[in-house]
């Protein structure tokens, strides 16, 4: 129905990435820091450009509407997110913002006119990197997180609310939360973030579940000390007992003998952190997914055994906080029957898949029929700069998500 402008689109691409704290092509842009402010500027120009009506909610949650002809009705919205973690790539989150703009200027160029009106939603923080859990924006406008949040949930700084009001948005986070049934629908386009579509020759991926993540932080308090004068049988090394509690938790997913169970401990702090003094604590962040709920809570119960045993055998304290434990979202059938006909009349490959990282679809799948189109990414490579993936893989995603809109923005 409509054709993309990729070469737009990919200077888009190319523009917003330029916007970052890191050196290209590496990408930093962390929510409510200076840099994702001055994006998320130039993005909402590009939004009023292309005549769309903007929003922001207290947590900075921005909607670009593009009002239909029954603007009574619950609009379909599409979306992502524009912050990325340190020294990413230019495509996680932005690929689904961009080209869900350039699928409704392609819709516009078309002449189509939808029945219920369009919005484009650009999420805060997908990414955990600030306050240690992600999707805090859909989070929120799903009431899945309680609006104490803004007091409770902090950087080494300040907290959410600070930050938040800091970046000019105020308000109570309780007015983010949307009702059910606010959107008649929720499409998602993201890059892979896999191997298996660039590996198996598939231009599309329909996502029929989302993993369950959980991120758990653990704080060890050991004793601390001369790097040289305190003897070996008298340490209670805080980092030790963290190295022991990484290990056991790549252990724990490996026990299951399932591909689908992931751990990571990506954050490893240590304090005082010099060379010639001994830890006496360390802050771990713990990452374990599984599509099966009941698997990854087990991972998680082996990972909480290992820190009770590790700490009690070094005698040191050892802290579990569990910062978020989400059930896994399954796809609407519904619009997962859409986007396959939508690749059927273009042509393309897909293979119907599901998403082991998160996405803003799992939360908003608890307020409206979600689903994802997935495109291939070179090598499955995401959250590093050489993450990329090709001008045309983009656009056949931008193409399905503009015909499966308009089919939603119909009914
Ligand atoms: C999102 O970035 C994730 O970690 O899955
Ligand atoms: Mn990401
Ligand atoms: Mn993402």
């Amino acid at each position: 129905m409509s054709d993309i402008d990729i070469d737009t689109l990919t200077s888009e691409l190319h523009t917003l990435s330029t916007i970052s704290d890191a050196v290209a092509p590496a990408v930093t842009r962390i929510v409510f820091s200076e840099t994702d402010l001055r994006a998320r500027t130039w993005l909402k120009q590009r939004c009023e450009q292309a005549g769309l009506a903007l929003r922001e909610d207290a947590c900075g949650n921005t909607f670009a509407r593009w009002t239909g002809s029954d603007s009574d009705l619950p609009p379909v919205a599409t979306g992502s997110h524009i912050d990325a973690i340190p020294n990413a790539g230019a495509y996680d989150g932005t690929v689904g913002v961009l080209g869900g703009l350039e699928a409704i200027r392609a819709l516009r160029r078309a002449q189509f006119t939808p029945r219920r009106s369009v919005e484009l939603i650009i999420f805060t923080a997908e990414e955990p990197t600030r306050f240690g859990i992600g999707c805090l924006g859909s989070r929120l406008l799903a009431g899945t997180l309680d609006p104490s949040a803004g007091q409770r949930l902090r950087d080494a700084d300040a907290t959410l609310d600070q930050r938040r009001e800091g970046a000019g948005f105020t308000g109570p986070l309780a007015g983010v939360r949307l009702p059910a049934g606010a959107y008649s629908a929720f499409l998602e386009l993201h890059i892979e973030q896999g191997p298996l579509l660039e590996r198996n020759g598939h231009d599309i991926g329909i996502v029929e579940a989302i993993a369950a993540p959980a991120t758990l932080r653990v704080v060890i308090n050991g004793v601390g000390g001369h790097a040289g004068a305190v003897l070996m049988p008298d340490r209670h090394d805080a980092f030790l007992a963290a190295a022991e509690i990484a290990l056991a938790t790549e252990a724990a997913a490996k026990s299951t003998g399932i591909v689908d169970t992931v751990a990571t401990c990506g954050v490893c702090e240590l304090f005082p952190g010099a060379v010639n003094s001994i830890p006496s604590r360390t802050r771990l962040e713990i990452d374990v997914r599984d599509i099966d709920l009941t698997r990854r809570d087990h991972v998680l119960t082996r990972i909480a055994d290992a820190c009770q045993t590790t700490g009690a055998q070094r005698g040191v304290d050892v802290q579990v906080e569990r910062l978020n434990a989400d059930p896994p979202a399954h796809c609407d059938p519904a619009i997962v029957d859409l986007i396959t006909d939508a690749c059927r009349r273009r042509g393309l490959s897909y293979a119907r898949m599901i998403s082991r990282a998160y996405h803003d679809a799992l939360f908003m799948s608890q307020i409206a029929p979600t689903a994802m189109i997935f495109i291939p990414c070179r090598g499955g490579v995401s959250h590093r700069p050489d993450e990329y993936a090709p001008p045309t893989a983009i656009a056949r995603g931008v193409e399905v998500l503009a015909d499966t809109l308009a089919r939603l923005s119909a009914q």
